[in-house]
């Protein structure tokens, strides 16, 4: 179909895509066909006038279509170029190429000043951000704009790329003088400039970083029990940015907070926001307001003039419309005076502003782009406001920074974002940082440390940072309770609500005797956290507290924290609201309302296990939802019930799975006698059944979906999202033939369990099921979070496994040391994949002992870690007195001459290895000369891969050599080197004597494509 055709048959589709977007790529559309003279100026300001978008894009489409088809084609270049490829989905766009650029300096000599600025308009626009105003007084000095035009372009109400775009219209009005200073000045390629305050602007700065400076000095969830100051507690946590852009492999890469705006990472550049996503309790809440610590305590983000920080929980709780300058001033700072300055400055310099969002996941509402807003003074609803500053719509070029729980980020939401960065908690260090900042005591500091360090379940989940606080403030009944008590999520809840209750009470009583005594308390708090998560509801009001009964001596115990006031205009989020002192800390309590009330009964129950298996959607919740049933206590039990089970499916999906797992916890066998033995005994014998049965149907529903292999396959699995969760209840039930029965008919040669967000927490629930597999499979787990505390909880099912895949998982040599110990006992385990790691020298010596002593072990991959010669010699120890490995990757290290020589040496002999990889390691010739003369040697090697690796061809003799006395090789791969005709001339002569192998790669060398075709003779050659 040519393009004219394809404008007409789709000129609905066009038309919808152009009328829903943003004004902005609109014009920003335009500035490019007026620049390709696509559009002549009166054709141009009729389809620019304002109107509606959909209206402006039917004109569009009638000029375009009316020009032909090589119109046509720019047009649908243009397209490519300025929209996002998603919402070119369904379109065939063919391939067409943009006009022959003409030779910029000479053209803008020739030609008038007006139509040079036209020719280079979408360069210019650029270039004019955060300019206007100094080439506005420019051209007011020199008499062209009267103050008036100087005030018009630089209303408010306009982005800056729409001042620019103004500026340039009305200079191409006022003649070619005007144009000619403007042209000058873009010329003069004036750098950024960052103007110096004024005194209003700068007085409305300090105002907004004391009040922030204020609001980040304490952790905020916990004002009611202790003041933590956040300088003294705060440590670092893991933040790594999945590399989507890289070619060959999905590469990742850690990054500090202060660097998260950089270009590393970049997917979508024309997007501003960075998204965090962090599962619960991985500090997100705690990076933005350390983030914002450091701006307002001028110790980072300095380029940024005003940060503006939000709470998605709290924003919430406007109802009212508000604009985008009620929303910066009323509800973060209130400049004293000069707003509508101060205004005009945030307007004009969007690239000085930073937004922040938190908890983007306790939006009561999905994220949608349908109702466009790009008015900065217009009020719509907040959460509207919002989704349009994601979308760029309004303060299009700002910094923006939000963070989520994974599971609410839509596709239609990621179509915004810059770049996401996963933040995965704390590493080992981190956690001995961490306890060490909370026990000032260094005795006592040790003792803990050594005590979370014995008990490996325990240290696993001290990584995410808010178990970690629960363990180094609990620490003493942990200690009272033995190193084998605390191994769960819901161990760990219960510790904490043993604290507070014991804090309280003073008493020396056990747990039991101090819960049966607050069994009202702990039913009034469960209620409220019920009630609050079916609605979405992180933030309780006086009256929703009196609903549920809470006293005031429910709210000292500690787990209730106020609410931080955010606004003083926001009359619903005062001083006298109240939250949880974490919302895992109310999935807790819904779940002790779930587990020891008998007016929840089996259908809640049903659904909450249930949930999502048939929603899929991530959260949230319906408008019904939102008005009906909230805390409303008169009703019967049956009433209750069916509402529990009915809004359970409403609402968001990790605060109910959360939740589920404590339920399974405080059912289990281990807790039973919570609350002395007869409390209820019987009813929780019930729903302990019913969630057993629940998660046992699920797995092996699961299971039975898995299609048959195909012809000579291996029978693989990629595990559902609700897998991992399925597992981590049953790993919280600690019923090992839950366990068994879960497993028993999985029947699979592969687990496939890559991006799954599966830290050390999920790995030990992942082995304690496991564990019980029948058979041996392949466990893939490639771009998780294991890193070395989630190895060692691995390990136990490490005999299950035939393989085990760990690529891009934070894994150090530390972790290594742990797997391979068990490795030399695991008789099944024959693979490991190690790609993409933190793997140095220091974990050669482990390999090397794993290949001296396993001989059954058949793949190692090392590809893309920090391996020098050193490490290559001391695996080539190895290997030597190995004979069964048959693939060595050592991809993308740094093992060099030296390395490559220790290899070959140790395969000259060698009997089992097929193929070997040393891509990238800059083996040179010393290498090169090394391994070609093993092959003369070797009777084994089928695939030898030395691309990137600067061979020249002096090289390929060597190679020749070896070649002429090989039988066994196949393939040498010797693409991207520096070899020319004359060493592929050697290896061709070599070839008449070798009938083995069937393919050498040689592209991205230095031959030229008359020398490859008079080279095709030999068909063995690849280009
Ligand atoms: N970097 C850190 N340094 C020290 N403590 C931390 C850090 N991050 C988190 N914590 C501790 O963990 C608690 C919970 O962290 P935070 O509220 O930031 O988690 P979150 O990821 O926002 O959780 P949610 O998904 O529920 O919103 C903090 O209150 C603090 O005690
Ligand atoms: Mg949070």
């Amino acid at each position: 179909m040519n393009a004219d055709q394809l404008l007409k048959a789709r000129r609905h589709q066009f038309i919808t895509i152009l009328g829903r977007g943003s004004v902005e790529v609109f014009e920003s559309i335009l500035d490019r066909l007026l620049a390709w003279d696509l559009l002549n100026w009166e054709e141009y300001e009729y389809v620019k006038s304002p109107g509606l978008l959909s209206r402006s894009s039917r004109y569009l489409l009638d000029v375009i279509v009316c020009k032909g088809t090589r119109a046509c084609e720019l047009f649908v270049v243009v397209l490519r170029d300025v929209l996002h490829s998603s919402q070119l989905t369904g379109l065939i766009l063919g391939n067409y190429k943009p006009p022959e650029e003409t030779d910029k300096s000479s053209a803008s000599r020739s030609s008038l000043a007006s139509q040079t600025l036209q020719k280079h308009r979408p360069d210019i626009v650029r270039k004019l951000h955060g300019h206007i105003a100094a080439v506005l007084e420019l051209l007011h000095r020199h008499g062209h704009f009267s103050k008036y035009e100087c005030e018009e372009v630089q209303l408010p109400i306009y982005t800056p790329s729409q001042q620019a775009r103004k500026l340039l219209d009305l200079s191409k009005a006022k003649g070619d003088d005007t144009a000619q200073v403007l042209l000058d000045y873009v010329e003069s390629e004036p750098g950024p400039v960052k103007p110096i305050l004024g005194n209003i602007c700068l007085k409305y700065q300090e105002k907004l970083s004391s009040t922030l400076a204020a609001q980040s000095r304490f952790l905020t969830n916990y004002a009611g029990t202790e003041n933590m100051c956040l300088e003294d507690i705060y440590v670092d946590c893991i933040l790594e940015i999945s590399n989507t852009a890289a070619e060959n492999d999905c590469l990742s890469f850690l990054v500090g907070l202060e660097n998260i705006f950089g270009s590393d990472g970049v997917s979508n550049k024309d997007a501003d926001t960075v998204l965090i996503t962090g599962e619960a309790g991985s500090g997100k809440s705690t990076s933005l307001q350390k983030i914002q610590q450091l701006w307002a305590t001028k110790q980072a983000f300095q380029d940024i003039t005003f940060v503006f920080a939000f709470s998605c929980r709290r924003l919430n709780f406007i109802d009212k419309p508000v604009s985008l300058k009620m929303l910066l001033f009323e509800h973060c700072c209130w400049p004293d005076d000069h707003q509508d300055e101060v205004f005009r400055y945030i307007l004009d310099h969007p690239e000085e502003i930073m937004f922040m969002f938190d908890g983007f996941d306790e939006f009561k509402l999905q994220f949608t782009d349908e109702e466009k807003h790009c008015s900065p003074t217009k009020p719509i609803t907040a959460l509207n406001l919002i989704f349009n500053l994601l979308q760029g719509n309004l303060m299009k070029n700002t910094k923006k920074v939000m963070t989520s729980r994974p599971n609410a980020v839509t596709a239609n939401l990621r179509k915004y974002l810059q770049k996401e960065i996963t933040l995965k908690g704390f590493s080992r260090e981190g956690i001995e940082m961490f306890i060490r900042k909370c026990h000032s005591n260094s005795s006592s500091a040790e003792h803990i440390l050594h005590f979370v360090e014995a008990n490996s379940a325990l240290h696993g989940l001290c990584h995410v940072p808010f178990f970690c606080w629960i363990v180094s403030k609990c620490h003493e009944q942990l200690m009272q309770n033995g190193s084998d008590f605390t191994h769960t999520m819901t161990d760990v809840y219960l510790l904490i609500l043993e604290h507070f209750l014991l804090h309280f009470t003073q008493s020396c009583q056990g747990i039991n005797e101090v819960l049966l005594s607050r069994v009202a308390t702990v039913h009034h708090l469960g209620k409220l956290a019920l009630d609050g998560l079916t609605s979405c509801c992180y933030i309780f009001s006086a009256a929703q507290l009196q609903e549920a009964e809470v006293s005031e001596e429910d709210i000292s115990l500690g787990f209730l924290v106020h609410s931080h006031s955010f606004s003083h205009a926001c009359s619903v989020v005062n001083n006298r609201n109240y939250e949880f002192l974490h919302i895992t800390v109310q999935c807790f309590f819904a779940a002790l309302y779930i587990t020891l009330n008998d007016n929840v009964g089996q259908s809640t129950l049903y659904s909450l296990f249930k949930h999502n298996q048939e929603n899929t959607s991530p959260c949230m919740m319906s408008a019904a939802c939102l008005k009906g049933w909230l805390f409303d206590c008169d009703q019967s039990g049956e009433q209750h019930e069916r509402r529990s089970e009915v809004m359970l499916q409403e609402a968001e999906r990790s605060n109910l799975q959360i939740t589920a797992s404590f339920v399974s916890g405080l059912l289990s066998g281990r807790h039973r006698n919570l609350m002395g033995k007869n409390f209820l005994i019987q009813q929780r014998c019930k729903k302990y059944k019913l969630v057993k049965k629940c998660l046992a149907k699920s797995i092996q529903k699961h299971f039975l979906s898995i299609p048959p292999a195909v012809g000579g396959e291996k029978k693989s699995m990629h595990a559902l999202p609700e897998f991992v969760w399925w597992i981590k209840c049953i790993y919280e039930m600690q019923d090992n033939n839950l366990a068994k029965q879960a497993v028993s008919k999985l029947d699979v040669d592969h687990l496939k369990l890559t991006y799954c967000g599966i830290g050390p927490v999920e790995c030990t629930a992942l082995a304690y099921v496991l564990k019980h597999l029948k058979n041996p499979m392949g466990l893939q787990l490639d771009y998780n979070s294991v890193g070395d505390l989630g190895i060692e909880q691995l390990l136990p099912c490490l005999d299950i496994c035939q393989s085990i895949y760990l690529r891009g998982n934070n894994i150090s040599d530390q972790g290594i040391s742990k797997l391979v110990d068990r490795a030399l006992d695991s008789c099944n385990l024959q693979k490991i994949a190690l790609f993409h790691n933190n793997l140095t020298d220091a974990c050669t010596p482990y390999f090397a002992k794993l290949l001296k002593h396993k001989d059954n072990f058949l793949a190692l991959r090392l590809g893309n870690n920090h391996l020098t010669a050193a490490g290559a010699e001391v695996l080539a120890e190895g290997l030597k007195q190995n004979n069964s490995i048959q693939y060595l990757g050592l991809w993308g290290n740094k093992i060099g001459g030296a390395g490559a020589c220790a290899l070959a040496a140790a395969l000259e002999n060698n009997t089992s290895m097929l193929w070997l990889s040393l891509v990238g390691n800059n083996v040179g010739s010393q290498g090169a000369k090394a391994l070609a003369l093993m092959l003369k040697k070797n009777t084994i090697l089928e695939e030898l891969c030395l691309q990137e690796n600067n061979l020249v061809d002096e090289d390929m003799l060597h190679f020749a050599e070896g070649l002429q006395n090989n039988s066994s090789l196949k393939v040498l791969k010797l693409a991207q080197n520096r070899i020319s005709r004359k060493g592929v001339e050697f290896i061709v002569k070599a070839l008449k004597h070798n009938v083995t192998i069937a393919s050498i790669w040689l592209g991205g060398n230095h031959v030229t494509a008359e020398e490859i075709e008079e080279m095709t003779a030999e068909r063995r050659l690849t280009f």
